[in-house]
Order: structure tokens, then sequence, then C-alpha cells
């Protein structure tokens, strides 16, 4: 791998030893998948599960030699049509990187969409030029797709990222139809990812679903604070740089050790550090402070979007950083909201936008950095 000019990469394929720790869990993932056991990622938003799941992938020779894998993303799905037109995508890119003849029997598969399909005119191999309107009959082309998969020479590891985005989709039977299809597969190992906690516990916890106990719960936490200082402590000095331990702790307190928001502040203080010098508490927080800055126009944006309800809530929840119980008469008397019945249903429409996160330990809003942006503006600035 070529030398990067800064050690903290902010992308999906970091390679060692740029990629900070997660070897239990990368070797937890792998071993799961390769027994044969379905597994649900989860954590919060940006603390690593595809990188995670791109690592294990990669760096596993039996799932390299011996397995098919595909990777789909479908948060931006709306419906079972979209996710269909994804997969076939997904697949057809994938084939198109192994071999021109297992393409032609994708292709040939795919009877509901005949006569859609083009080639290209100098190289005669096919292209997936296939509008999501073709799609006509989801039912019908994801039967083929998964027919094709359970024919594939190599055993099949789809890799459904996002999945709690299906439970958005109109088509109510959606959870049941990808599960028969799924149980259908003989020689299929499924990984879910997802950062909508509630949603996935929900959907593969409770007995009523029919994911229920299809896959086994996998929690992805933050990096362990010691874990990512020393990561850090050590590429700087790799790079004749010192870091002072009292800036990256508060980064670390400040972001709950959300992976994204710490790399992304280290590669800014790092930028800021020249050879020979110290990066200090100063520098640090400098490059959380431009972080805001750069985000503050879309931030005030999303607080112009809410209702005076909302962004009470919002104020208070962002103030506490974490609430167990944002309805009782504690919460709602210190922070002057109006009754527990507003603050529920504020409660479910933060949620539903993305806004506010619940998970085991409570509410808090999903972006930190959104949250020292709110409390800059009208609580006690946390920097
Ligand atoms: N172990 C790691 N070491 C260094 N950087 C990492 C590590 N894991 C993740 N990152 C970085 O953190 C950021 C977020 O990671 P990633 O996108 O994998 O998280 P995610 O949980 O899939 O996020 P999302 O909720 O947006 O899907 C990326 O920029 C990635 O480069
Ligand atoms: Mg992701």
């Amino acid at each position: 791998m070529e030398h990067p000019r800064n050690p903290f990469i902010l992308g999906h394929r970091i390679e060692r030893p740029y990629f900070c720790d997660r070897e239990e869990e990368e070797k937890r993932l792998a071993s799961a998948v390769i027994n044969g056991r379905n597994v649900v990622l989860l954590s919060p938003r940006r603390m690593g599960k595809t990188s995670l799941i791109n690592v294990t992938v990669r760096n596993s020779p039996i799932i390299q030699e011996k397995y098919q894998t595909f990777f789909l993303d479908i948060l931006q799905s709306n419906t079972l049509s979209e996710f269909t037109y994804l997969l076939g995508r997904t697949v057809f890119s994938t084939l198109a990187e192994r071999s021109r003849k297992s393409l032609k029997g994708f292709l040939a598969a795919l009877k509901s969409l005949k006569g859609t399909f083009g080639f290209d005119p100098l190289s005669g191999t096919p292209t997936f030029n296939i509008q999501l309107g073709d799609i006509q009959h989801p039912e019908y082309t994801l039967d083929e797709i998964f027919t094709y998969l359970e024919q594939n020479d190599r055993p099949v590891m789809l890799i459904i990222d996002e999945f709690q985005q299906i439970t958005k989709y109109p088509e109510k039977n959606t959870e049941a139809i990808l599960r028969s299809y799924m149980q259908r597969l003989s020689n299929a190992t499924f990984i879910f990812a997802g950062s909508e906690f509630s949603i996935l516990q929900e959907m593969f916890v409770s007995s009523k679903r029919p994911f229920y106990n299809s896959s086994e719960l996998m929690h992805l936490g933050a990096i362990s604070e010691e874990v990512y200082i020393a990561f850090a402590t050590g590429l700087f000095e790799q790079r004749g740089r010192q870091l002072e331990e009292a800036g990256i702790r508060r980064a670390y307190e400040l972001f709950e050790g959300n992976t994204f928001y710490l790399q992304r502040t280290m590669n800014g203080a790092f930028a800021d550090t020249p050879e020979g010098k110290i990066c200090d508490e100063e520098v640090v927080m400098r490059s959380v402070r431009s972080m805001l800055a750069a985000n503050e126009v879309i931030y005030r944006e999303m607080l112009s979007k809410i209702s005076i309800s909302q962004k009470s809530l919002l104020i208070a929840v962002a103030k506490e950083k974490r609430v167990t119980s944002p309805t009782s008469g504690n919460f709602i008397k210190r922070h002057s909201l109006a009754s527990a019945s507003s603050v529920q249903s504020a409660l479910r429409n933060l949620i539903k936008g993305g806004i506010i996160t619940k998970d085991i330990d409570g509410y808090t809003l999903t972006d930190s950095l959104f949250r020292i942006f709110i409390n800059h503006l009208y609580s006690a600035p946390e920097l």
C-alpha cells in the first residue's frame, strides 16, 4: 500500500496499519459466516460496520477463495422494486468482474426482464441498462435472481447494508418475501447491517416477525479509548510528531468514541501539526471547531425545518447528552417542556427523522457534532 500523506484515512477501504483494532470482531464475524451462521451487525451511525465487513471479507482467505460475495447497500431504496433493482445491479457488477460466462448465465436467468439488456458495441460485453421502471413485477424478478444464486458454483455471501430500510417499503409483506427466499437458498450466508437499533432488534428478536431467530446479533461498540489513543499516538510518532493525550481524550469524550468523528478530528489535527512539533489539546479542538464550521449551514437548515416542540426537546436532550426517560415529569420540568404527550409526539418525529436515536442506554442525538452545535447555540458550549 502506498504511504498516505495523512495516516488518518477516511473511507471504506482502509488497510492495516491504518485500520484501528477490531481484531476480535473480525474473527467473530468471519467465524460466524464461514460456519453458516447469518449475522446482524448493529451499531450507532458511523461506528465502523461497513468498514469491518469490508476488512473481514478482504482479509479472510476462506471467504476470498470459497465464497462469492455480493455487497448490497439499500440505504436509498424506498420500494421492493428498488431493492430488486439494486440486488440485480449488484449481482451483475460483481459477476462482471469475475467472468463473462457467469454474466451471460445471469442475464439468461432474468426472464422477466428479457429484452431490456444492451451490449457494449465495442467489446460485446452485456451492459446493465435496466431502468427502475423496467421492474414491473419485483417478485418474479427476485425469484429469478435467487434461483440464479442458488445455482451459483460457489456458496454465496450476501451482505445487505442498512437492512432496516426494508421495513419502510410500502409493500407490507417485504420481510416475509425476503425471508422465504433466504430460506430457499441452501448455499448462502447473510450479513445484515444497520444502525437503527430498535427497528432491527425488533425484526430479529420478536417471535412474530419473519426474520425471528434467523441470525446472530452482533453489537459493534466504540473502539476502546485506550486502544484508540495508542493507535493515534503511534501514527503521530511514526511521522515524527508528538500527540498529547489530553486533546484526544477530550475528543473521545465529546464524540463518545464515534469512529468517524475521531478519525476526522485526528485527520485535521495531524494536518495541522508540522513534523517535529507537538499536537496539543488546542490543535485537536481547532480541528473539532473547523468541522463545526463546515457543518453550520446544514445544521441551521435542519433546525429551521423542525417544529418548536421538537426543537425544545432536541435542545433538552442535547444538553443532557443522554436521556433515559424523556417523558418523565422531572425531565419535562427541568427543561420547561410542554407536556408528556407533546414530548411523546415530538420524540416520535425526531426518531423517525433520524435526528434522535434510541438504543439500550436511552435517547441521544444521532449525530454528536450536531449535539455540540446545538449546545453551542442554546446552552453551555462544550468546546
Ligand atoms: N477500525 C477503524 N479504524 C480506522 N477508521 C475506521 C475504522 N472503522 C471505521 N473507520 C472510519 O470511520 C468511518 C465510519 O465507518 P463506516 O462507514 O464503516 O461506519 P458505519 O457504521 O458503516 O457507518 P454508517 O452508519 O454511516 O453506515 C469511516 O470513515 C471509516 O473510514
Ligand atoms: Mg455503513
